[in-house]
């Protein structure tokens, strides 16, 4: 069965009597009249159909949580249809700590990652109630349980391990250790056991978290990774007595930002996923621990689109066609970071023959400001608007000023209705945290 992740564009996407491209019953070209462009614009259906895919798709398995990996996008109007869906929340800040908690959520459902969480940062979960912290470092360990003994509290724990498996998004690998700046190797879970049961009495462990990549498109991984958090469950039940019940995955997913990609379905995942566990179950012999897993990208990439407004273009002699828009890489720093590719269509002319190929560039004073290289697009003329799919993660997440360009606004689309969810930043956002000392007035 197909879930939402395979599909490039958000699911209500269609054209409409304007002969425009419509989203969530929109019409992309009124969006970017009335709200301005760059302007992000999220599907709520699109979010929602990809939780109801995880969770039916994990449903054979009974003590299963699923958790959003905040950081692909952490907005407060995204935190509440998550918690709606049912879904946890997987933090990695005080920002997002804060964001879900000015949400609402309810902070049992919340856990905290990171590899140098900051004495303020672990006191802030401890006192908003953080449901888990999962402990990166022996540095960290001894901070957080002095900090918990501060506070006269005793904080749930997972401990962050690397299981030695490496992923390259279409290959993945396997050593003993794993050069990475996350979690404990695999050889130094014991000290850090001996140090919570016989040292850290304001720690409480309760099981091992792995996350092994982004971006995965391979089944098989996940059922290798398991093996390793169940084979060291038991390790430690065997040496040290500790009955563990809960191992988290981590997230991964893939998504299909253009036609190459091929991601595999939640279906296929889950299946990969329950059936190792189960066979470790048995293998190992322990008791069924909770599953936690914490996806991402797979959950709001697809939701997402990015609008533009094309300007000036420019014509290589004997060379490319370079068309600009009015955003690029601080609203979209992946193809400048990571060479990604996106696919896009013109939103007002969605039926024209695809007649030429431009590159599409930002307006951001660097080179590498390439949005799209060598797209095929209709004739498109300045005042077109493109639109740019499967924007919904790590765009708003990772933008920045750059140029001191403001933020664009985000919208959410449903059942023909928009809803700003993120105001588009003024001139005034930008001076905001600007001061100038008085000696430079005189
Ligand atoms: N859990 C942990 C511990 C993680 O580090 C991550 C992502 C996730 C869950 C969610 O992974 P996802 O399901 O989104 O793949 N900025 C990069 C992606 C960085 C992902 C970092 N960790 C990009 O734009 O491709």
């Amino acid at each position: 069965m197909n879930s939402t992740n395979q599909f490039i564009k958000p699911l209500t996407t269609k054209k409409n009597e304007n002969g425009n491209i419509e989203i969530g019953g929109c019409d992309l070209v009124l969006l970017a009249e009335k709200f301005g462009t760059p302007l992000y614009v999220l599907d709520e259906y699109t979010i929602r159909s990809i939780c109801k895919d995880y969770k039916k798709a994990f449903s054979a398995y009974d003590k299963v949580n699923m958790m959003y990996a905040s950081k692909a996008l952490c907005t407060m109007a995204v935190s509440k249809i998550l918690d709606n869906e049912g879904f946890g929340f997987d933090v990695v800040s005080a920002g997002e700590i804060y964001t879900v908690y000015k949400a609402g959520i309810n902070m049992a459902k919340v856990l905290f990652n990171g590899n140098n969480k900051s004495y303020d940062e672990l006191a802030l979960a401890i006192k908003l109630g953080v449901g888990r912290i999962s402990v990166d470092n022996f540095f960290e360990l001894s901070l957080l349980n002095e900090i918990a003994k501060s506070y006269d509290k005793t904080v749930d724990i997972l401990l962050r391990i690397t299981p030695g498996i490496e992923c390259h998004t279409h290959e993945y690998i396997q050593t003993g250790h794993l050069d990475s700046k996350f979690g404990f190797d695999l050889t130094q879970i014991d000290e850090a056991v001996e140090l919570i049961l016989n040292n850290y009495s304001n720690l409480k462990l309760h099981g091992l978290h792995a996350h092994i990549g982004s971006q995965i498109f391979e089944t098989k991984i996940y059922g290798d990774e398991i093996e390793i958090l169940v084979r060291e469950i038991k390790r430690l039940d065997d040496k040290f007595g500790l009955k563990l019940d809960e191992i988290n995955i981590g997230g991964g997913l893939g998504v299909k930002y253009t036609e190459e990609d091929l991601p595999p379905s939640t279906y296929e995942i889950a299946n990969i996923v329950i059936d190792s566990l189960n066979k470790c179950i048995k293998k190992y012999n322990i008791e069924p621990p909770a599953l936690f897993i914490e996806p991402g990208r797979s959950i709001i990439s697809t939701s997402g689109v990015t609008l533009y407004t094309l300007g000036s273009s420019k014509q290589v002699p004997k060379g490319r066609t370079y068309f600009a828009v009015d955003g690029g890489m601080a609203d979209n720093p992946r193809p400048s970071m990571y060479q990604a590719k996106y696919y896009a269509e013109i939103a007002n002319k969605p039926d024209c023959e695809l007649s030429q190929e431009i590159t599409v560039a930002g307006r951001f004073c660097e080179s590498g400001d390439i949005l799209i290289k060598d797209i095929q697009l209709p004739q498109v003329e300045e005042g077109d608007i493109l639109c740019v799919y499967n924007t919904g993660a790590y765009n708003y997440s990772m933008a920045s000023n750059y140029n001191r360009v403001q933020k664009p606004a985000m919208i959410l689309v449903n059942n023909s209705q928009s809803d700003i969810i993120i105001n588009r930043e003024t001139l005034d956002d930008l001076v905001h945290h600007d001061v100038i000392p008085d000696r430079l007035s005189k």
